[in-house]
């Protein structure tokens, strides 16, 4: 189980080629990869740096298959907060990769069964190649909110106070942000084979150091990434290393 490795960028441009660098080996190798990307604002541009390298040939993704992170619940179809159609904009269509080439967590019926049935499935298709992460303020993984232990499957969560403030950045306010979502589990993500940690920003000083050098505990779900049998690499920008 190695450590895992941590590289630091001075902007935001340098850190998106080094992401889309490891991203670029994973494909080459794999190139029919089960990728799972992140929303927020943290990978926005490395998915802009592979859609350019799709557009200039240096980068094939057709062949891959998405697997989704999270999502909110309680939305109607066509809902602007959606997640999937976050994803829909930043990957899906920059990459050119159809619908059928998704698999969606499950957000209507008993979310909960459905939950266990998309572990299974998962695990049965051979778990994640890649995946592509950001880090709540809190440390969540997705939707993994502290406290949230290693071995969690996927699963409805209640979002946490500081994941909704953060959130409200996204969708004007607080009260426009869902309280409940479902999340692809700590369990499934930490079983694949290499994830790609961005984090950028000096509001996220104190919790990669606190990921990285502080306990590996549930309070801190992305300290679990230490303690997996996953390549992690964290691409971190200065601000974020450094701080204020
Ligand atoms: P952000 O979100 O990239 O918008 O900061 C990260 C997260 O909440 O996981």
């Amino acid at each position: 189980m190695a450590e895992p490795r941590v590289e630091v960028f001075d902007d935001a441009a340098s850190l998106d080629r080094a992401a889309a660098a490891l991203v670029g080996d994973v494909l080459r190798t794999n190139p029919a990869a089960r990728v799972v990307p992140a929303t927020g604002e943290t990978p926005v541009g490395l998915y802009a740096e592979l859609a350019a390298r799709r557009g200039s040939g240096a980068l094939d993704p057709t062949g891959i298959t998405i697997v989704q992170l999270d999502e909110y619940l309680g939305l109607e179809p066509g809902d602007r907060r959606s997640l999937y159609g976050w994803m829909l904009r930043t990957v899906l269509e920059p990459l050119g990769i159809p619908d059928d080439r998704v698999v969606g967590l499950p957000t209507d019926g008993d979310v909960s069964a459905a939950c266990v049935s998309f572990d299974r499935q998962l695990a049965a298709d051979g778990g994640i190649d890649l995946a592509i992460l950001g880090i709540g303020h809190n440390g969540h993984l997705g939707f993994n909110e502290p406290p949230s232990d290693a071995t969690s499957p996927t699963r409805v969560v209640d979002l946490s106070r500081s994941t909704i403030e953060a959130n409200a950045n996204y969708w004007g306010r607080v009260d426009d942000v869902p309280t409940r979502a479902v999340t692809m589990g700590l369990a499934p993500l930490l079983s694949a084979s290499t994830i790609v940690l961005l984090v950028a920003g000096e509001r996220k000083h104190e919790i990669v150091h606190r990921t990285l050098e502080g306990p590996i505990e549930a309070t801190v779900p992305a300290s679990f990434l230490r303690r997996t049998s996953a390549e992690v690499t964290v691409v971190v920008d200065r601000a974020a290393w450094e701080g204020p």
